[in-house]
């Protein structure tokens, strides 16, 4: 059982969860995650690992409520156990020195990104990150990111805070004026999928670390699988990261939406439990 020793409210739908997990704290690397169960008859969902503090024995989670599992997280307070936790999981990002790395990250995408992007500036490579948004309510981890980033472009949808439109219009601002060795996007498949058309335009590598369902996180269930450069992977233990510019978008985006109604099903029923 796995402990949570500190909670914080990044915005109104996004909580930040210190959690002991030693073993996890010694292994994990930038770009792994863990799955995570609430309860012994919960769901298994994936979360990054945002953070890891290996004297402590602990690792952080940044999770947004979107469905029931979130929301029983979000729900969570220090003193409470997670009924269990695996990992870490999935291959860790490939870092090295490039010379200018552009980190993109959107909404809750900018947790995963933190990791990412702190192992790039600290591999030596100049660091420029766009953090897009809805709205200023709904940013996260500006200041941590500005802490060692070399620029901090943030964009909202409603123009609400730093500069107005979608990310790809922050990100096509530094493509026209410098040199990018890599891209790196990590947000809704949506976003992900814009980001991937632009950079194929300018030529610039990138890799992306995809958020679809997982069951067993082993490569066995199938649940998690996408299509990239025409071969099916599965992104447990293929990924989460891939080639930005192989993946079928539209199949992953469809496949995401398998289980809406019964997802609705299960968290109407839970807000009832609340109320
Ligand atoms: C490798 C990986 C790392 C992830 N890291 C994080 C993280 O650090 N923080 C975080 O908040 N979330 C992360 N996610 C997404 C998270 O796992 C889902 O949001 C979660 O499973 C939703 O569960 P739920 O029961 O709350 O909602 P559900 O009832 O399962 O879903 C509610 C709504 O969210 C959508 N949804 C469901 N699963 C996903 C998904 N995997 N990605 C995007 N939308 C989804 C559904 O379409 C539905 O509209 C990650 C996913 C993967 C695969
Ligand atoms: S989660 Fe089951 S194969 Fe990836």
């Amino acid at each position: 059982m796995n402990r949570i020793v500190a909670k914080e409210f990044l915005s109104e739908n996004v909580v930040k969860l210190i959690v002991e997990a030693p073993a996890v704290s010694q292994k994990q690397n930038p770009g792994q995650f863990v799955i995570v169960r609430t309860d012994d008859k919960g769901e298994r969902i994936p979360l990054t690992i945002a953070d890891a503090d290996k004297k402590n024995g602990t690792i952080t989670l940044i999770i947004q409520r979107v469905g029931t599992t979130s929301h029983k997280l979000c729900n969570m307070h220090p003193g409470d156990f997670l009924h269990d936790l695996s990992g870490p999981l999935g291959r860790p990002t490939h870092i090295e020195k490039l010379g200018t790395v552009l980190a993109c990250g959107g909404g809750v995408g900018i947790a995963p990104l933190f990791p990412i992007a702190r192992a790039f500036k600290e591999a030596g490579n100049r660091l420029i990150t766009v953090l897009g948004a809805r709205n200023r309510e709904l940013l996260i981890l500006e200041k941590e990111m500005g802490a060692f980033a070399d620029e901090v472009i943030v964009m909202t949808d409603d123009g609400s805070y730093g500069k107005k439109g979608v990310i790809t219009v922050g990100i096509e601002e530094v493509l026209k004026r410098e040199s990018v060795q890599l891209a790196v996007a990590i947000g809704p498949a949506i976003m992900m999928k814009f980001v991937a058309l632009l950079t194929k335009k300018y030529d610039i590598p990138t890799i992306v670390s995809l958020n679809t369902i997982m069951v067993d996180g082993t490569g066995m269930c199938g649940a998690c699988r996408v299509s990239v450069g025409g071969k099916t992977k599965f992104v447990c233990v293929d990924g989460p990261e891939f080639d930005a510019h192989e993946i079928d978008y539209d199949e992953m985006i469809k496949r995401l939406s398998t289980y809406k109604e019964e997802e609705k099903a299960s968290y109407d029923g839970y807000l009832k439990t609340l109320s």
